[in-house]
């Protein structure tokens, strides 16, 4: 009895060591296309009721950057380089191109493991999958459960027409028919259900939702009667039905008695695609540009560690943080001193100024299709050299219109192709006959919107900040944007998208 008593004792002590030294687990939740007007605690239109909560019980990060697009900003979530760095700052990743996020490049889920963490990814990758090297369970992930590309059909899984959903690296059907959401949340249940406690959790959960395809159960879509834009209404929808996925999932860390250890970080990957209904009023443009409305992302934190909670954090941030920013969270230090991110961990907990003062926008050469650009912020000030990208007005909610401004989207890349390939100067939808190179500049402290260009009256700091934009330059990569491998073809491997072309 005695002995038994100790024992018990002598278990409940190891409990509780292991409790207090124990890093807190992470869910690392990116929401897809989600735009700055697309979520509650910044539209009151919309229904997530669960986000909401769980920003205003942490930190809204009111200045969040990331890039214009998919692939390059999970490249800088995993790698904390800037895509300028690594060849991936042109447009996203094709799925017929043999690209992936450069294997030389430690990731997230790698500095995770290290520091004992066990690490799941449920959602999409969009980092390339050419050769097996390059899909998740290659770079650090114990699991996988879904897709390699993007735009995904949301019921039956396929990306321009074939199949494309894995679990681990095996094709997987059995999930076919089933609206995505309900398959991720499921895979989040058994991931937290089996999770081995005496391990902190690292979850990466990279949602499908709200990119296009419009697609949303019936009952998502009718708890939005007073939205007339047929668009508009099905993509509110996805947001909720977005939100109840991350509700459910704080309520099975809740029963597993994880959720006061978790840390959540949000983010959106990009700005909302306003011609597929998504929305970033009063911000300028949106995905795709690299006005504030394609890089200026809903995000926040909550959690254990945060010694100030439900304010905003007025601090600059960009994506590249994120990695270092998570690893330190954990009690980790990145190693790598040539990343371009910054651990923003000290600031964002305390509530302290931010270490960042200065970040790129991006640095793409590339015209074709569709880019061709820089962008550079020094405190309040933005410098935006050649194009923003094709969406550069201020769209209301009610102005979704997927086939007017799709075909005017096509025309204006097909455009912008001569017939012997050299480049035409690129259109907007606002000005289709050409953008214009002059520079633009912002005071973003009195301008957020990006109204009022200031480059004619201070000429002196649009050439110092382009001095400084070329000095990032000096570690330039070109884009890494190849033709299309005829060997991707799905065809070759039974119909679905498939490893080991590259
Ligand atoms: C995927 O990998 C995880 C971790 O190794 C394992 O538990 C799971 O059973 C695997 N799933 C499949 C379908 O192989
Ligand atoms: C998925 O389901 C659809 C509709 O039933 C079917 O046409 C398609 O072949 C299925 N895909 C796979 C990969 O089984
Ligand atoms: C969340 O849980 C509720 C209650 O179990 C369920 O009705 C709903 O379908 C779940 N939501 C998602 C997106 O899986
Ligand atoms: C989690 O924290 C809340 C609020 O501090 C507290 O009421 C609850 O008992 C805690 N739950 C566990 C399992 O420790
Ligand atoms: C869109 O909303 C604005 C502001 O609420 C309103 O003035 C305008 O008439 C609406 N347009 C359409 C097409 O409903
Ligand atoms: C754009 O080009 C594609 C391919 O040549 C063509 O199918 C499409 O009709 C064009 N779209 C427009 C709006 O010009």
């Amino acid at each position: 009895m005695g002995k038994k008593a100790v024992d018990v004792a002598f278990v409940l002590a190891s409990i509780v060591t292991v409790t207090l030294c124990k890093p807190p687990n992470i869910v690392f939740i990116v929401a897809d296309d989600l735009g700055w007007n697309d979520i509650g605690f910044n539209n009151p239109d919309i229904i997530s009721p669960n986000v909401d909560r769980l920003a205003r019980e942490g930190i809204i990060l009111d200045h969040a950057y990331v890039q214009p697009l998919c692939s390059p900003s999970r490249s800088s979530f995993m790698t904390g380089y800037y895509p300028y760095r690594t060849g991936l700052q042109h447009m996203v990743i094709d799925p017929q191109q043999p690209v992936c996020a450069p294997l030389t490049k430690s990731f997230l889920p790698q500095e995770m493991k290290n520091l004992g963490y066990a690490t799941h990814i449920v959602g999409k990758w969009h980092l390339g999958f050419c050769n097996w090297n390059c899909t998740p369970t290659f770079r650090g992930f114990d699991s996988f459960l879904g897709y390699y590309n993007a735009q995904e059909n949301y019921y039956f899984r396929t990306c321009e027409y074939y199949y494309d959903f894995r679990d681990n690296q095996t094709l997987s059907v059995k999930q076919n028919g089933t609206y995505s959401t309900y398959v991720f949340q499921e895979r989040v249940r058994n991931i937290i259900n089996t999770h081995d406690t005496s391990k902190p959790l690292f979850l990466y959960l990279p949602l499908q939702s709200v990119h296009m395809p419009l697609e949303v159960p019936k009952h998502y879509y009718n708890m939005y009667p007073n939205i007339q834009n047929e668009d508009r209404r099905i993509f509110s929808g996805m947001v909720t039905a977005m939100d109840d996925v991350i509700g459910n999932l704080t309520s099975f860390l809740t029963q597993r008695d994880m959720y006061n250890d978790t840390l959540f970080v949000f983010t959106a990957d990009n700005g909302g695609w306003i011609q597929f209904g998504g929305n970033n009023y009063p911000l300028r443009g949106g995905k795709f540009t690299i006005w504030e409305g394609g890089t200026r992302a809903v995000s926040f934190v909550t959690g254990p560690g945060l010694k100030v909670r439900g304010t905003r954090f007025e601090g600059l941030m960009h994506a590249v943080d994120w990695m270092p920013t998570i690893v330190a969270a954990a009690g980790g230090e990145i190693k790598d001193k040539d990343i371009d991110g910054i651990n923003m961990w000290d600031a964002i907990s305390t509530g302290s100024a931010s270490p960042r003062s200065e970040f790129i926008y991006n640095l793409d050469d590339m015209f074709l299709p569709g880019e061709g650009h820089a962008g550079i912020r020094q405190g309040d000030y933005k410098l935006i050299v050649g194009f923003p990208g094709l969406y550069s007005g201020w769209y209301l909610p009610n102005q979704t219109q997927d086939s007017v401004a799709g075909q005017k989207v096509m025309a204006a890349i097909n455009a912008s192709y001569q017939p012997d390939g050299r480049p035409l100067k690129p259109f907007t939808l606002e000005n289709p006959q050409g953008w214009d190179d002059e520079p633009h500049l912002y005071n973003l402290k009195d301008d957020p919107t990006e109204h009022n260009n200031l480059a004619d009256q201070m000429p002196d700091l649009v050439v110092k900040l382009k001095q400084r934009m070329a000095e990032y330059k000096l570690k330039y990569v070109p884009p890494n944007y190849p033709k299309h491998d005829p060997n991707s073809n799905p065809f070759i491997y039974g119909g679905a998208w498939t490893p080991g072309w590259c």
